[in-house]
């Protein structure tokens, strides 16, 4: 396998940024659902100071992979045999994903900014925390979450559907084995 893609499949930079990107995002919907719950301060805090730095990795591995496509690689190509209107709909679905990501970033940043608690961003001491409902990014942040997590189980719904029922190399092209 080469760094960069090939006709047939992803090369191994696309297919790390992605599975990293993933357990990111994971991680991210876990922590932030999880600080929204959370009854104790200190609770709350742990776990802001654990998902900002992953939602500020997010940011930087999608602008990345955004340079990436556009400049130094290309996708492989179409694999072919599905319905127009199916990849119509993973096109945008992947559009979305981009743009969700970078607001969810970018609004996560402005509540912190806004609240003055970059403290707990860099690992400071916290002090009490702001209720950052009080902070217009709060509201952009949690419908973004939630259209984030609608976004997931379409695009991970597709790649199992491939891969089980239609049994193509869809999934198995963004891992690091030959596709053959
Ligand atoms: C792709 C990046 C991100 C994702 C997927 C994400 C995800 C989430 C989720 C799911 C929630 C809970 C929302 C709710 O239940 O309404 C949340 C809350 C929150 N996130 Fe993020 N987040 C991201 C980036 C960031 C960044 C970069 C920061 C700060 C620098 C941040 C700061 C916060 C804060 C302060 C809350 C509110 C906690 C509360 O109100 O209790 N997030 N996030």
């Amino acid at each position: 396998m080469t760094h960069k893609s090939s006709t047939d499949s992803y090369g191994s930079v696309a297919i790390g940024v992605h599975w990293l990107t993933a357990v990111l995002i994971v991680g991210l919907l876990a922590s932030g659902v999880l600080a929204e719950n959370a009854a104790d301060p200190a609770t709350k805090a742990t776990l802001l100071t654990l998902h900002a730095p992953m939602g500020i990795a997010v940011l930087v591995l999608t602008l990345f992979r955004i340079v990436w496509w556009w400049r130094l690689d290309t996708r492989p190509d179409p694999l072919g045999g599905n319905p127009a209107w199916q990849e119509k709909l993973a096109k945008a679905v992947h559009l979305l994903l981009y743009m969700v990501m970078i607001g969810m970033a970018a609004s996560g940043i402005g509540m912190f900014v806004l609240s003055g608690s970059g403290d707990i961003l860099f690992g400071g001491a916290p002090g009490p925390l702001p209720d950052f409902d009080n902070f217009a990014p709060r509201g952009p942040h949690g419908i973004g979450a939630k259209l984030l997590m609608a976004l997931l189980v379409l695009h991970a719904g597709a790649a199992l559907y491939h891969h089980f029922l239609r049994r193509d190399a869809t999934l198995r092209r963004m891992w690091f084995a030959s596709t053959k």
